[in-house]
């Protein structure tokens, strides 16, 4: 008898042992990773290490993405909208069969870093040189500063700001972007593959755009400056 409860108090002791060092190796985990979050510039130029292909491969060095391939510029973009997206690809609330396996294989933490990175580094100039002409120019230039009201459609400007250079955190901007990227970005909202707009404001807004309205809006976002001029002259 007495041998018996001797072994059963060394059970006990060698499993007290196992979990004070299950629970010591549990903390030397969670003090290496507080050391060392998880660092933006080294996944955007390297990958994460499981799975994340380098970002800069699609979106170039520098944040300012590749115009003529529809991979957008995320440089200059806000912190929150950045994020957001991320989970968005990650959930399929905005589906695009690239971005996705990149945005799963993020961690929490990782996307936060993504998103402060390249939040942080400054916009490109403008993509293409010289806004449209003729028609096109007006056309563009009516829907981006007055809507068209007998159609029930606002001025981008009222949600994206002056130029189209953003508004807070949650209106990105559309200065600076490829014709290509939001020609895509339009006609995912009206097919229904991007539908991660709160309130569906931009499903309405796009669904009430034809082809010759994206062409031009395309060709006039993308000749806007990031930041409005005065803040870039010399
Ligand atoms: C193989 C190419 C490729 C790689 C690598 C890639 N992306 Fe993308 N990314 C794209 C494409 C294409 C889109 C546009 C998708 C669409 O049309 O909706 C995009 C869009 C995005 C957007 C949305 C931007 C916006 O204005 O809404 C974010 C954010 C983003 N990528 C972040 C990243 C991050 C962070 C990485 C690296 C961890 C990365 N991407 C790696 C191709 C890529
Ligand atoms: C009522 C407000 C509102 C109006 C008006 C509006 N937008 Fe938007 N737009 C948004 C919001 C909100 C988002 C961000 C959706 C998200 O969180 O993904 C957005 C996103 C976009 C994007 C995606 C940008 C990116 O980086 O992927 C494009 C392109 C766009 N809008 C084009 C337009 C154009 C062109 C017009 C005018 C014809 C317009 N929008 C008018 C609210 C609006």
């Amino acid at each position: 008898m007495a041998v018996v409860t001797d072994k059963r108090h060394r059970l006990a002791a060698a499993r007290f042992i196992a979990c004070l060092i299950a629970l010591f190796g549990l903390s030397r985990a969670t003090v290496a990773w507080a050391d060392s979050p998880p660092d933006g510039a080294t996944i955007a130029h390297q990958g994460n290490g499981h799975g994340v292909a380098p970002c800069m491969a699609c979106h170039a060095a520098d944040g300012g993405g590749m115009s003529a391939a529809g991979f957008p510029r995320l440089a200059g973009l806000p912190q929150a909208y950045l994020r957001k997206q991320l989970d968005d690809f990650a959930d399929g609330s905005r589906a695009d069969p690239t971005m996705r396996p990149v945005a799963s294989a993020l961690s929490e933490a990782e996307r936060d870093a993504m998103a402060a990175y390249y939040s942080r580094l400054p916009p490109p100039s403008a993509v293409a040189p010289a806004p449209p002409t003729g028609e096109a120019a007006q056309r563009a230039q009516l829907l981006a500063t007055r809507g068209r009201w007998s159609a029930g459609l606002p001025a981008c400007e009222q949600c994206h700001g002056l130029g189209g250079i953003g508004v807070g955190e949650h209106f990105p901007p559309l200065a600076a972007h490829s014709a290509v990227y939001m020609a895509n970005q339009l006609h995912a909202w009206q097919q229904g593959r991007r539908h991660n707009d709160p309130m569906q404001l931009m499903q309405r807004v796009a669904a009430k755009l034809d082809e010759a309205d994206i062409a031009a809006l395309g060709a006039w976002y993308a000749a806007q400056p990031a930041t409005p001029a005065k803040e870039t002259a010399p």
